[in-house]
């Protein structure tokens, strides 16, 4: 079980470093399909040049329902096992995740549950908390909620602004990212209630 799904909707700087991690012998996997419902998306781009197979889905218009079923059946078409968000920037069906069972990992720009939603960095700014950073988790069906399989932190400092801590932030969500995946593929863990055990060699 190691082909990748990425499912994103902006600039794609998880995916590409996930890219990187695959390419450079750090992860075990293989990146199946890039989808996006957006045909703009920086991170389509990138997968091309990648030579990685890279399809627009437009969401517009289109209801949750239905919408979820084109995406699910080109995972399925190209045999994904484990579906990673990417800043995808919607809400999963409950068919969608029935569909991956415990197979669907977002990542998020906060020390989850602190600060959910859009604009997690500012929002930590804003609150004055000195302390932020990131989160992997499983997906369910509400908002940046699931069980916890990563996080790093990182110091807010005084003169941050929403660019800089962002950007400290990103870098640990380059690094653990790709960990969380290997964790997951690897099947070295258990979930007990919201509890991720990881078991270690
Ligand atoms: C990241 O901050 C991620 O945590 C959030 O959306 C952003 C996506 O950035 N879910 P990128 O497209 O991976 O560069």
């Amino acid at each position: 079980m190691r082909r990748l799904g990425i499912l994103l909707s902006g600039r794609g700087s998880n995916f590409q470093a996930i890219a990187n991690n695959i390419a450079a012998g750090r992860l075990d996997a293989e990146i199946a399909v890039v989808i996006s419902n957006r045909e703009s998306a920086p991170g389509l781009q990138i997968a091309r040049s990648l030579g990685k197979t890279a399809l627009a889905i437009p969401s517009r218009g289109l209801d949750r329902t239905l919408y979820d079923q084109m995406v699910l059946e080109e995972l399925h078409r190209h045999t994904v096992d484990l579906v990673c968000l990417a800043g995808y920037m919607r809400l999963l069906s409950a068919q969608f995740i029935a569909a991956f069972p415990r197979r669907i990992l977002n990542i998020h720009p906060s020390l989850l549950p602190s600060f959910p939603g859009l604009d997690a960095q500012r929002q930590a700014l804003e609150h004055g908390v000195r302390i932020s950073g990131c989160t992997v988790h499983f997906v369910d069906e509400n908002l940046d909620s699931g069980p916890i399989i990563l996080q790093a932190a990182v110091p807010v400092r005084d003169h941050d602004t929403v660019d800089t801590l962002s950007a400290r932030i990103l870098k640990e969500e380059h690094r653990i990212y790709s960990e969380a995946i290997a964790i997951v593929l690897s099947g070295k863990f258990s979930v007990e209630g919201r509890r991720v055990r990881i078991n270690a060699q």
